[in-house]
């Protein structure tokens, strides 16, 4: 078998000769407690020959991977250059074409801003055997275990997911219905882009005392959030530093929290 990584065949045991063709099952971990995973992806989790896993996967959940199993980690980290995502499809289909059982382990949900739609085209495309199994998305699974809904009747009446770091680099923020109220705006990837960010969404028409609150590693036990403005976010985010993975989430329903987390008290009143 030849794989991205020259020492994979050493360490993975031969295929099962009674198991199914192999398969890749791009896998959403959601936002790191571990009791947001899916008990689709634990199952899957305790089964597979490989988990190819992303640095955003919380240790919490790859402590539910049985410790025999073979665990790639394939994270992209900033100013360290893993694994090509071209050498990361590759290694999928190697792994498949071998006879194993992929779990492909992605934070959150795989289709979003995860690249999960590229690697099921490159596998689609190689004719491997591909299935999804979707996660809790960080915008969901932060701003909902933090006490913040993101619609309410009130306050916003659709909700919209925007990556802060676009192919070029920049946010894309040209759309001037992002200036409208009663819609809440959740930017991944935002921090390093908040100064244009609250720029371009003032130069839209929103104010500056639109509420925003930075959920920095939502659902972990080392979660933080602060709450803003738009006026003040560049400066809330200089005193601060909040460290990614953080969430930026804009808009009146952020008034809503109240500083009580509710995965909190409700693992307080389960205990
Ligand atoms: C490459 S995107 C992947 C998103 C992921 N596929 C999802 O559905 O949540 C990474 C970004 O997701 C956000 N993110 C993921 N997990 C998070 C968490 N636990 N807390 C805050 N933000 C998170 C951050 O904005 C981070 O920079």
């Amino acid at each position: 078998m030849t794989t991205a990584i020259p020492s994979l065949d050493k360490l993975l045991p031969p295929p099962r000769q009674d198991a199914a063709p192999g398969c890749v099952w791009l896998t959403g971990a959601g936002p790191g407690d571990v009791g947001l995973l899916t008990l689709k992806a634990l199952r899957l989790l305790r089964s597979a020959d490989v988990v190819v896993y992303d640095r955003l996967v919380s240790a919490e959940v790859m402590a539910e991977v049985p410790s025999a199993t073979l665990r790639i980690d394939v994270g992209k980290r900033p100013g360290c250059h893993g694994l090509k995502q071209t050498q990361i499809n590759q290694l999928l289909v190697d792994l498949a074409r071998g006879g194993r059982q992929v779990v492909r382990l992605k934070g959150g949900d795989p289709f979003i801003f995860g690249r999960g739609g590229e690697e099921m085209q490159w596998l689609q495309q190689a004719g491997v055997c591909c299935q999804v199994v979707p996660g809790i998305t960080a915008a969901v699974g932060c701003a909902a275990a933090a006490g913040i809904p993101l619609t309410h009747r009130d306050y916003a009446q659709s909700v919209r997911l925007i990556t802060g770091h676009s192919k070029s680099g920049e946010p894309d923020l040209t759309d001037p219905s992002l200036g409208a109220t009663q819609q809440t705006l959740v930017f991944y990837m935002g921090l390093n882009g908040c100064v244009a960010i609250a720029g371009r969404l003032q130069a839209h028409g929103r104010s500056a005392d639109t509420p925003v609150a930075i959920i920095e590693n939502g659902t972990r036990i080392t979660q933080r959030i602060f709450i803003t403005s738009l006026g003040e976010l560049a400066q809330t985010v200089a005193r601060e530093q909040p460290q990614s993975p953080a969430l930026l989430v804009v808009g009146e329903v952020v008034r809503l929290y109240s500083g009580q987390s509710l995965s909190t008290l409700a693992l307080t009143l389960a205990g």
